[in-house]
């Protein structure tokens, strides 16, 4: 039996070797990876699917922004990379992860959520492309796999997509 339950600390080495066997060693070249590299992700959004003790699924979410030209900033999440073990694909089991990392973001008010990924797979959960066409990203990036759900009308137009972490060499206040 499959069980969808939020990640523990102890899953990362299983969740890298999963994301490795899925999209390779290049992955960390993508723009997804430099939009959340030294980040923490989003804990209480982060699932994964058991069947026993073999994690065969996972979804992350990372906390990002948009930085508009006069400094203000909008906040979104990333979720991604979804991904399931190649001997368990076509059972539902990404769309229950996804489900479950958009119903517990959308539980806590993490919106609008945004991801890179294909429109055919992710379409039905209710992301679609167009909006953040005038953004600039730390990497190259087809926009038509940058994909939002939910209510992104507050978001600036134009703007710096990047991850939501403090801004250092800046004295505090
Ligand atoms: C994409 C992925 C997460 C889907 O997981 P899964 O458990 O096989 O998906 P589900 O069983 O929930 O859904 C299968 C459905 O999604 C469709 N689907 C799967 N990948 C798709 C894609 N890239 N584009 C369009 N549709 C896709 C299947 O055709 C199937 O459609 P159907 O329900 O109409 O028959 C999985 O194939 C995977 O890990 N792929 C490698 C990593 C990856 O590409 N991740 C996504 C980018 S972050």
């Amino acid at each position: 039996m499959i069980q969808i339950v939020e990640a523990i600390a102890s899953d990362s080495a299983a969740i890298e070797q999963l994301l490795d066997d899925r999209f390779g060693p290049a992955r960390h070249a993508r723009t997804a990876y430099r939009l959340r590299e030294g980040v923490t992700p989003l804990g209480p959004l982060c699932v994964v699917a058991r069947e026993g003790d073999r994690l065969v699924g996972s979804a992350q979410c990372w906390p990002l922004r948009v930085r508009a030209v006069d400094g203000a900033c909008a906040k979104l999440v990333l979720l991604g990379p979804v991904a399931v073990a190649a001997s368990h694909e076509g059972a539902g089991i990404g769309s229950a992860l996804t489900q479950a990392a958009l119903a517990r973001a959308d539980a806590g008010g993490f919106a609008p959520q945004l991801l890179i990924g294909d429109a055919g797979f992710y379409g039905r959960f209710g992301f679609a492309a167009g909006a953040g066409e005038a953004w600039h990203l730390p990497g190259p990036v087809d926009r038509a796999r940058l994909l939002l759900r939910g209510d992104f009308e507050g978001l600036p137009r134009h703007g710096w997509l990047e991850a939501d972490v403090p801004v250092s060499g800046r004295a505090a206040a």
